[in-house]
């Protein structure tokens, strides 16, 4: 065993003050010190076991340590890891014609990146050169796209996530050309509506305020609406057809290119390919991350037919925008998520917790909004569920004493904290595995709010 590998597996909970002194921690929501993983669980490093309901910032759709692609990946490094963008190299090929095949019809340009934030400054590149007269950007409130400068600007939760500026914020007023516009938040509108619980008048609001700001709130013409088609960090809301197809028309009448950052939602975490093929949607520009490479860091933006994408011209370059390793682990796993119908099971899997945690939300009050398509599931907790007055601290309880009980849940949501508690496993989890899930989480529900 090489030497480093072997301090890693024997290093112990005391060693760690000798080394923290030397590390800036950037960001995340404190968890525990993990050493490895497999399928669906992972191990600290005194042994351990959680259930992981994060899948790592949802980037871990077949787990981990899946044998294939650790099988595929060792194969690819004895032939290469890094050449670079400039040149021509095959799985980058075969990844670009296998996304185009598994995203909607029109959808057949990619560009390989590397990092999300830097992924949507890109998708934002391209529409610059399409509308080239246009300067401003528009964005949703609690919206998340990054914290690369010109993403600070567009990521709401990033700026406000405790409720007062901070961390991000100090950076925003460099990226101003974003204007930010409400968002179907059903649940909590924005405004007041006279019915809260009117779809249709929540969407139709947000619609018209989208087109005011479009003719009358911006300093020129608007050159791109970027927006998650399902906010992720911003609480697991869900939106209607209805309104993605509304934006979708006002973008088109204003001849703005949309671009749906599916960073989160795609390569099957909704039980289709993305929210576009789930939908039946196509934006003009789809920006992936995150679970793309299985684990490996690689991003992608694709593009329609109709626009123009990037030239060879270095507008838009990543030294490691060309990883052949991650690029076999992403095609890998579109092959195993195709062969083992892991689409089917994120339905079908996905439709059971969904249907059980509505079960489940009738004995326990506090669980005020189940919200959930495939296994991209949020529960916005409450104080009381005819207020709804946001639990930002029972929600934070469940994900700490979830350690305790050896699950792994994520926290989102914008306000003074974050209410909302999202499971969202990898994509392998099976129907047992999901009766584990809702046992641990009962379990975490009856020790922070009683019986
Ligand atoms: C929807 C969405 N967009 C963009 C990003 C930023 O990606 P990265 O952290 O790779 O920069 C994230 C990360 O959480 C995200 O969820």
């Amino acid at each position: 065993m090489d030497p480093i590998i072997k301090k890693i597996k024997e290093f112990k909970k005391e060693d760690i003050t000798e080394y923290e002194p030397y590390l800036m921690l950037g960001g995340g929501t404190p968890g525990v010190n993990l050493l490895r993983g497999e399928n669906i669980y992972v191990y600290d490093i005194e042994g351990r076991k959680y259930l992981d309901c994060t899948s790592q910032s949802w980037a871990l759709h077949l787990g981990y340590a899946h044998p294939e692609i650790n099988q595929v990946i060792k194969e690819q490094i004895e032939l290469s890891n890094h050449f670079h963008t400039g040149f021509y190299t095959v799985p980058r090929y075969l990844l670009a014609k296998k996304i185009a095949e598994i995203f909607p019809d029109n959808m057949n340009r990619v560009m390989f990146t590397i990092g999300g934030g830097a992924t949507i400054e890109a998708a934002l590149k391209i529409a610059i050169i399409n509308r080239p007269e246009a300067h401003n950007f528009i964005a949703l409130y609690a919206g998340y796209h990054g914290t690369s400068f010109m993403t600070t600007g567009a990521s709401h939760p990033g700026t406000m996530a405790t409720g007062k500026y901070h961390g991000g914020a100090t950076l925003a007023h460099f990226s101003q050309n974003f204007i930010r516009v409400p968002g179907p938040y059903y649940y909590r509108p924005y405004f007041e509506v006279s019915n809260r619980d009117d779809a249709q008048e929540v969407d139709r609001r947000c619609l018209q305020e989208l087109e005011m700001q479009i003719k009358y709130g911006s300093t020129g013409p608007v050159a791109a609406m970027v927006m998650e088609p399902l906010q992720a960090s911003g609480g697991q809301i869900i939106f209607s057809k209805n309104y993605l197809k509304g934006v979708k028309d006002i973008c088109k009448k204003h001849n703005i290119i949309l671009i749906w950052d599916c960073i989160q939602t795609a390569f099957g975490r909704l039980g289709d390919w993305s929210a576009a093929n789930h939908y039946g949607i196509s934006p003009d520009i789809m920006v992936l991350g995150k679970s793309m490479g299985s684990g490996y860091p690689i991003n992608a933006v694709v593009i329609s037919d109709e626009i123009e994408g990037v030239k060879m011209d270095g507008i838009d370059l990543h030294t490691f925008g060309n990883n052949q390793v991650s690029q076999v682990a992403a095609l890998k796993q579109i092959e195993i998520i195709e062969r083992d119908n892991i689409l089917g099971n994120v339905r079908a899997v996905g439709a059971y917790l969904k249907e059980e945690l509505f079960n489940l939300q009738k004995d326990w009050p506090q669980m005020g909004d189940v919200r959930a398509i495939g296994f991209h599931i949020g529960v916005e907790f409450v104080k009381d569920p005819e207020t709804r007055e946001p639990d930002y601290d029972g929600c934070t309880k469940m994900r700490k004493t979830g350690f305790k009980n050896g699950i792994i849940f994520g926290v989102g949501g914008t306000g003074e904290g974050k209410a909302v508690l999202k499971i969202k496993p990898p994509l392998i989890t099976t129907r047992d595995q999901a009766d584990e899930i809702l046992e641990k989480y009962t379990k975490t529900l009856e020790d922070v709010f009683g019986q």
